[in-house]
């Protein structure tokens, strides 16, 4: 039985399947002016099953349409995670210009039967802009060696070395395979032994460029079912064979507890565009939304920051949905010695907008989001620990998950007394980017009402130069 249905957590700019389950980001692929964003999807339930590729695009990552279903389970097995590519040279022979999907098949009765060789990579194409779907009749193209989990290919084409590279999770390691036509592949090399967090297998990985102060470098996300803290990232370089990190260090691309399986687009140029799925594998099915369950992040920019003698990728929401949220009311030097109440400044507060906040002095402070049932979202700096946090324990709804009710920590990397915060908020979920996107961290929450009510808190002297608050505009 389908819950009742839950409109007013149904986020706005952030996308949700109109009904049933959804996961991972999957073929995400830019396309003559269109952002495609296929997700792993089961249209028959609000759990998940059997895995489908859905399908939705944008052409401007705010405003989403959803397509219909562009490939289903057939006799290999479910279609699980995976990318996609423009194939502008016709090296497959599916046509120039086609759109190639690489996906893993996972084939249920193969693993029901306690064989380990259920995971393997597939090929479909498309030959009109991504509407109609066809399968290669040689699947798969690259067969299991051998080891239980061994999916969630990311393709790219690496001009340097002129072949196609695929990042792939093999239980915890990632293996580079190699091909010059995306039918034949070879494996590259292995990584992640004596390094990362290994706390559970790696899935979803992600290998792209990115330059600073005309240096290029190469990032490898990888993310893990981890409870917080999903998505882990290297950056090194990577010789068209293997890459070798810079620093062994686990660095975290979100440290809040719900962002997993991100990737990023393929074909965007020099735009490094991000989106994960807005949810965590602890709770992940039991969310109290109906009739859909689980919604994608706002896509995000990366882009390295070098800070001290570190080198940081930093996340900042796309321009496009920064330009989503207008009016602005602006409050000049809000100063708090003990609380401040905005709410009769901002008229009250809504559930769909942008916060923002500049400092000089960052010092201890707290904004705390309230409703008249008592429930409070708090998130802040404390100065003392240099983190920023996100505390929804008594943010509403949490008896579905014992795990749900939570405080989450991020490290502030940046080394300046001036601070720069940037909340986006829509319909229960909150994604904070600190320091020009720094240290991010991304948490649902589900108040019974909403959380109207804002206030500033400080035990100190806390001043705030600017603070910002606009709403989304659907219209752009
Ligand atoms: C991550 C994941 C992937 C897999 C897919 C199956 O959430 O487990 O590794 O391909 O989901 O739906």
């Amino acid at each position: 039985p389908v819950p009742p249905a839950t409109p007013q957590y149904r986020p706005a700019y952030h996308f949700t399947p109109a009904a049933h389950w959804m996961n991972d980001p999957n073929g995400i692929v830019y396309y003559k002016g269109t952002y495609h964003l296929f997700f792993q999807h089961y249209p028959e339930a609000m759990v998940w099953g059997p895995m489908h590729w859905g399908h939705a695009t944008s052409t401007n990552l705010v405003n989403w349409q959803e397509k219909p279903i562009a490939l289903f389970p057939d006799s290999l097995g479910y279609i699980f995670s995976g990318s996609a590519v423009v194939d502008a040279n016709n090296t497959a022979g599916f046509g120039k210009n086609a759109i190639v999907a690489i996906f893993t098949h996972h084939n249920p009765k193969a693993e029901k039967n306690g064989q380990n060789k259920f995971e393997y990579q597939s090929l479909a194409y498309s030959t009109d802009a991504g509407n109609m779907w066809t399968k290669y009749a040689g699947n798969p193209v690259l067969p299991n060696p051998g080891i239980r989990d061994f999916r969630d290919p990311k393709v790219s084409w690496h001009e340097a070395s002129k072949q196609w590279v695929m990042t792939l999770a093999a239980q915890d390691r990632i293996n580079f395979y190699g091909s010059p036509n995306l039918k034949n592949w070879t494996k590259l090399s292995e990584f992640g032994e004596k390094v990362g967090v290994h706390s559970s297998v790696w899935e979803c990985p992600d290998l792209y460029p990115l330059t600073l102060n005309g240096k290029s470098y190469w990032v490898l996300t990888v993310n893990l079912n981890n409870g917080g803290r999903n998505t882990q990232y290297f950056i090194g370089q990577f010789d068209g064979k293997t890459f070798t990190p810079l620093s062994t260090d686990t660095k975290w691309l979100d440290y809040g507890p719900d962002n997993y399986a991100g990737v990023t687009w393929n074909n965007t140029g020099n735009r490094r565009i991000f989106i994960g799925w807005m949810t965590n594998l602890q709770y992940a099915s039991a969310l109290p939304t109906s009739p859909w369950r689980s919604a994608m992040t706002a896509p995000r920019e990366l882009a390295l920051r070098q800070v001290g003698n570190q080198l940081l990728l930093a996340s900042q929401p796309v321009q496009e949905v920064a330009a989503a949220f207008q009016a602005p009311i602006t409050l000049p030097n809000v100063t708090v010695s003990q609380e401040v109440d905005l709410t009769p400044k901002l008229k009250p507060v809504g559930d769909k907008y942008e916060l923002k906040l500049t400092t000089q002095q960052l010092t201890d402070f707290s904004l705390v989001f309230s409703n008249s049932k008592g429930e409070e979202l708090v998130l802040g700096y404390d100065a003392q620990a240099k983190q920023y946090y996100i505390d929804r324990t008594k943010a509403g709804q949490s008896s579905f998950s014992d795990k749900f009710a939570s405080r989450h920590t991020a490290p502030r990397f940046a080394n300046t007394t001036t601070a720069d915060l940037i909340l986006l908020f829509d319909a229960g979920s909150v994604e904070l980017f600190a320091d020009q996107g720094l240290t991010v961290m991304t948490a649902l929450f589900f108040p019974t009402q909403p959380l109207s009510t804002l206030k500033l808190r400080s035990n100190g002297n806390f001043v705030v130069q600017k603070l910002t608050y606009a709403s989304f505009t659907s219209k752009l």
